[in-house]
């Protein structure tokens, strides 16, 4: 496929980035010097103005108005080519000094071809993946005039009741900085100076992900060690691949809003990772410092905001207001102007915005392109996770030959998008009913009886209609899930049950003595262990986008194999959350085998049970573990060696294995690399994953497979916070999963 050789034709040039460096060096050089040009030739309003965005007010006049005056740096929301021409001809020829707009837009997974949401992209542990993704939204959303996007989203999350979940891949540091980094240069494509790339948007920095209880836009409480060992990565590896512009986040962490934090948009951003992009505050959340209690009135947003190193005020209009004022009294410098609008004239200058300002309306439309759809429905098979196979209910076979198709994600087209689809028309959208009727044709009998309209509905007198349905199928498979607006920004829950009546209507099903095989479609892992015990098979698929429909069809029937992992841990219960692998270890872990509350006899004494760490009530095991997946096939890993197990820490760990596929199926396998570091001058986790990889095995066919790991990347943030290898001993698993494999031991010496 056309967008899979582009990006390994990227990865085999590797070698020759050298070269491309020199290149790059000089186009700097050259955009450093109109940016010098351009901004001496500006006025002290006009470069306020580069630092406004506003949100468009639909009316053109208006917006031109401030235009023209060189009060506009950025517009989101502004979706039709000919408006988007027309207000980008009022700054190119009726402002003063014509410097471009920059046309924004949240597309996050997806312009029109919807992908499966981040999370489930992150399910793929396919880079390629993501990649893809966002160069197709890229080259759509491009398309109708938009140069900057809104992701990627790279905040770790650990608390599936946080509903922006949904928009970034997951608990781990790892795999999110590696899926950050393919969707970073899918977006900006080769070169940001091409019509079909859009500058990407780091978010949101940092530290958001951690919310107080999962409830939206709630403060947290990060340590710098943490903040540096676990949330900052990802958002270093985006900087590292040209990420153009940063946005700060919602949160006060340890007191300090993101968007007065000069820690991390100084020292860190700019002085340790040497970031030259922008950084955009996030929707209102200047203004929002006095809200929280951390700026007085509009004045004080405005300083606190420019003065910490926020370079584009996202609509709330305080810098317009109060910085002409601030710099007369002399409490932000012009340097600090300065530097903010060289910051956003260069992004402009890379995107080749003065050159090729308008977009070409009349070119043929790339909207929804067939190979645009055919990359959403690889997405979405890789995405889909196996979570349950009893007796290899799954694939169907050709003996089933009528399936009852029940539940309210079975024919949902605009639920089954997700959250952020701003763009994404639902008429395109292909459900997993029309993809089966499409797929079986007159082999199977399809009989469609939702039960439930809505994943919220409770309606016992459906589920009578829905079980007498089924009681006529072979197979009873049921689409389940969440409508898309129940995850997502300011979506958080409390239950992470199925809503509704859902978890009824499985039971039901599930009486009526048919292998029940149950579809999850949903924006974050829920608490499903009932429905996991009651269903033979469970496939979860994370809202799959405009192509869920024919991905799922395919993989029920066995024309593809699941492949996909879980990129969170999945809680048995709300109670056990924040629950992810990568813990620290207690004095006192659990060993697994505890005696739980039911079991505990009356009267049992207070120091009987052993005293460990872990829920009377739900034990300490998630439902399924971080890595986790099955396929219709079977995998075997053996002979796992390391080539030295005693390294200096300027050497590279070699670890080999065999990988061999023992199923019927060709399948595709997600081996993992696990280590942890046993003893350190701080507490370290008891697994972190290192690296990843998928491969492809035909029945009988065995791998040797390599992981190669730079004993440098053990480094973490020492009692000194020093980023540091501290010799040692280690431990590594090679696993399907993280909570499985042989361990196998290696030092590191001085
Ligand atoms: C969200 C951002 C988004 C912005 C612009 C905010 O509410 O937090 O992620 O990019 O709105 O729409």
């Amino acid at each position: 496929m056309k967008f899979i050789k582009l990006f390994s034709v990227c990865l085999l040039l590797l070698p020759f980035i050298s070269c491309k460096d020199v290149a790059q060096t000089k186009s700097d050089a050259a955009i450093e010097k109109k940016v010098e040009a351009l901004l001496s030739k500006m006025s002290l309003e006009e470069k306020i103005g580069q630092m406004n965005q506003i949100s468009s007010y639909g009316n053109l006049e208006d917006m031109a108005a401030l235009i023209k005056k060189g009060e506009v740096g950025s517009i989101l929301n502004e979706v039709d080519p000919a408006r988007v021409n027309a207000l980008q001809r009022v700054a190119m020829e009726e402002s003063h000094l014509g410097i471009p707009l920059l046309m924004a837009r949240d597309v996050i997974h997806g312009f029109k071809t919807i992908f499966p949401i981040p999370l489930g992209q992150a399910a793929s542990f396919d880079p390629q993946v993501a990649h893809d993704g966002a160069r197709i939204a890229a080259i759509e959303a491009a398309s109708v005039g938009i140069r900057w996007t809104f992701a990627p989203m790279i905040d770790i999350a650990r608390d599936p009741r946080w509903g922006r979940i949904a928009e970034g891949c997951g608990e781990d540091t790892y795999l999110t900085s590696v899926m950050g980094v393919a969707m970073v240069k899918g977006f900006q494509g080769d070169s940001l100076n091409s019509p079909t790339s859009i500058a990407a948007c780091a978010k949101h920095f940092v530290g958001y992900g951690a919310a107080e209880g999962g409830r939206d836009y709630n403060s947290t409480f990060i340590p710098e060690r943490r903040l540096r060992e676990v949330y900052l990565p990802p958002f270093e590896a985006a900087s590292k691949a040209g990420a153009a512009t940063f946005m700060t986040s919602f949160n006060d962490n340890d007191g300090v809003p993101s968007t007065g934090n000069s820690f991390i948009l100084k020292q860190v951003l700019r002085k340790e990772w040497g970031f030259d992009g922008f950084v955009v505050s996030d929707w209102a959340s200047a203004s929002e410092m006095m809200v929280h209690g951390f700026a007085a009135d509009s004045k004080d947003v405005a300083m606190k905001a420019a003065n910490a190193g926020v370079d584009m005020e996202m609509v709330s209009y305080t810098f317009v207001k109060e910085l002409p004022g601030l710099i007369k009294e002399g409490k932000v410098k012009e340097s600090a102007i300065d530097d903010a609008v060289r910051n956003i004239l260069r992004v402009k200058f890379r995107l080749g915005l003065f050159d090729n300002p308008y977009v070409d309306e009349k070119k043929p439309s790339v909207l929804y392109a067939p190979s645009h759809l055919e990359a959403a429905k690889q997405a979405a098979v890789e995405s889909a996770i196996l979570l349950k196979n009893a007796n290899q209910t799954l694939p169907l076979q050709a003996s089933v030959k009528t399936v009852a198709v029940v539940g309210p994600m079975a024919d949902a087209p605009y639920e089954q998008m997700g959250t952020w689809v701003f763009d994404g028309d639902k008429n395109h959208t292909v459900t997993p009913l029309n993809a089966i009727k499409k797929l079986v044709g007159d082999k199977v009998q399809v009989i469609y009886e939702p039960g439930l309209t809505y994943s919220r509905e409770k309606n016992p007198a459906g589920i009578s209609k829905a079980v007498s349905a089924a009681s006529r199928a072979d197979v009873i498979l049921a689409f389940v899930g969440e409508e898309a607006i129940l995850s997502g920004e300011a979506h958080s829950l409390a239950d992470l049950n199925l809503q509704g009546d859902q978890g009824a209507l499985i039971s039901a099903l599930a009486k009526t003595g048919k292998p029940v095989v149950t579809v999850v479609m949903a924006g974050r892992p829920l608490t499903i262990g009932k429905e996991v015990e009651e269903s033979a098979a469970v496939l979860y698929s994370f809202h799959p986008g405009t192509m869920g429909g024919p991905a799922l069809a395919d993989l029920l029937w066995g024309k593809a194999v699941p492949s996909g992992k879980t990129p969170i841990t999945f809680p048995k219960a709300v109670g056990q959350i924040p629950i992810y692998y990568a813990h620290n270890n207690t004095g006192r872990p659990a060993n697994h085998d505890e005696v739980l509350l039911n079991d505990i006899q009356v009267g049992a004494g207070q120091t009987s049970l052993g005293c460990r760490s872990f829920y009377l009530d739900a034990g300490v095991d998630p439902l399924f573990p971080f890595g986790y997946g099955l396929s219709y096939t079977t995998f075997k890993y053996s002979n796992v060696k390391l080539v030295s197990n005693s390294l200096k820490k300027n050497e590279v760990l070699k670890v080999t294995f065999d990988l061999e596929n023992t199923g019927k199926y060709e399948g595709t396998e997600v081996a993992q690399l696990y280590v942890r570091d046993k003893v350190g001058s701080v507490t370290r986790p008891v697994k972190e994953l290192k690296r990843f990889t998928r491969v492809t095995l035909k029945p009988g066919e065995k791998k040797n497979v390599t992981f190669e790991l730079p004993v440098s990347e053990l480094a973490f943030w020492d009692i000194n916070m020093k980023k540091v290898v501290e010799p040692g001993d280690f431990s590594l698993w090679v696993a399907p999963n993280s909570q499985t494999g042989e361990e196998v031991f290696f030092r590191v010496v001085e």
